[in-house]
């Protein structure tokens, strides 16, 4: 099932909000409406979200008519817009780097070619990204045992990277190579991205799991019920601190105390060369209304004040290492680990 796909001039998205409970598509036929889905969690994940928004950037071009300003100025003022919608991930910025340096080598062709070549440009993000997946879970799957508890967080599959997934990935490659594995799943508070759509793809894939609440990852550990976790990451720095959902912190010292590793899976677009400690990773705050509720049902008084923090940073030395489509890489980190691995970051 695609999580994302151009069709007559518009964006479909598979619907991650409705989820599990109904797997439909919304149609986005302006850029505006993309940079909503995006803020609104309807497509999410760091590597989706970056791809979503490269389609958003494409779909700009072709909502541009002869009255607006000119084509540059309204693609820039599309960036702006979609770059906003969330400020933890580093992919959604670097997805709309790519497209802006993009328009620059076409700018002077004619409108249609230039349209043209920016969704050539937005599909050949989500082609890499798949190839990416590939090899991150192709790499990932060494650090795997042949028979392992695992526990990951929140959700990092097909539906959070429109491939195969990073830390999912890394454990669908593991479970289809005959490892015997089983996967803690937390549910992933305030809006469940465990639950909901995590442990719905790996039984969907057919890898046994367990669901448990947040607050339930100290037993597990303190029972030496898990072996293994696995995360992803939605901005990585240059001395290896990392941001992710917001309970990964607890889980990587949990990790620590209990001397279980704990791997970060992430592709080349989720490093972020320009910052050098977690501390400088802006932190998204969402509304508090997702607190207050469970699933749309009110679970405190509307008066009660609340923090809605959607990612935390984990420091680079609770972390055993990074697994990218480059291999599993050790801080600290700048542009060359990849190009020199890989050829050029695209
Ligand atoms: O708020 P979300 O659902 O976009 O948060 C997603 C995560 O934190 C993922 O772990 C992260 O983006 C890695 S996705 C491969």
């Amino acid at each position: 099932m695609d999580i994302l796909r151009w069709e007559n001039n518009g964006l479909l998205l598979l619907d991650q909000t409705r989820l599990p409970d109904a797997a439909e598509y919304c149609r986005c036929g302006h850029y505006r409406q993309v940079a909503r889905a995006i803020k609104e969690l309807q497509v999410r994940g760091a590597p989706a979200i970056g791809i979503a928004a490269a389609f958003g950037y494409a779909l700009a071009a072709v909502n541009f008519t002869a009255e607006d300003r000119s084509l540059e100025q309204f693609l820039a003022q599309a960036a702006q817009e979609l770059r906003e919608t969330r400020p933890t991930a580093i992919n959604l910025a670097w997805a709309l780097d790519r497209m802006a340096e993009l328009y620059q080598t076409v700018k002077h062709a004619g409108l249609d070619q230039v349209r043209e070549a920016l969704l050539n440009g937005a599909e050949r993000l989500l082609a890499d990204q798949k190839e990416q997946d590939q090899r991150i879970g192709a790499v990932g799957s060494q650090v795997v045992p042949e028979r392992a508890e695992l526990l990951t967080y929140c959700n990092t599959g097909a539906l959070a990277t429109a491939g195969t997934g990073t830390a999912l990935g890394v454990i669908s490659y593991a479970h289809r190579a005959g490892k015997q594995i089983h996967v803690y799943v937390p549910e992933t508070r305030p809006l469940l991205q465990g639950a909901r759509l995590t442990a719905w793809e790996l039984e969907q894939a057919g890898i046994p799991c367990t669901l448990i609440t947040d607050n339930m990852a100290g037993y597990l550990f303190a029972q030496g019920l898990v072996d293994l976790v696995i995360v992803g990451a939605d901005r990585i720095v240059t001395n290896g601190d990392f941001a992710n959902k917001i309970g990964t912190y607890g889980l990587a010292v949990l990790a620590d105390h209990h001397h279980r590793p704990f791997f970060v899976a992430a592709p080349a677009s989720t490093f972020d060369f320009s910052l050098r400690a977690g501390g400088e990773i802006p932190v998204e705050m969402r509304a508090p209304e997702e607190v207050r509720t469970f699933r749309g049902h009110p679970v405190a008084g509307d008066g009660i004040r609340v923090l809605n923090p959607s990612f935390d940073v984990t420091p680079h030395h609770l972390v055993s290492g990074y697994i990218t489509e480059a291999g599993i890489l050790q801080p600290p980190f700048d542009e060359r680990v990849f190009t020199e691995n890989m050829g050029e970051r695209s």
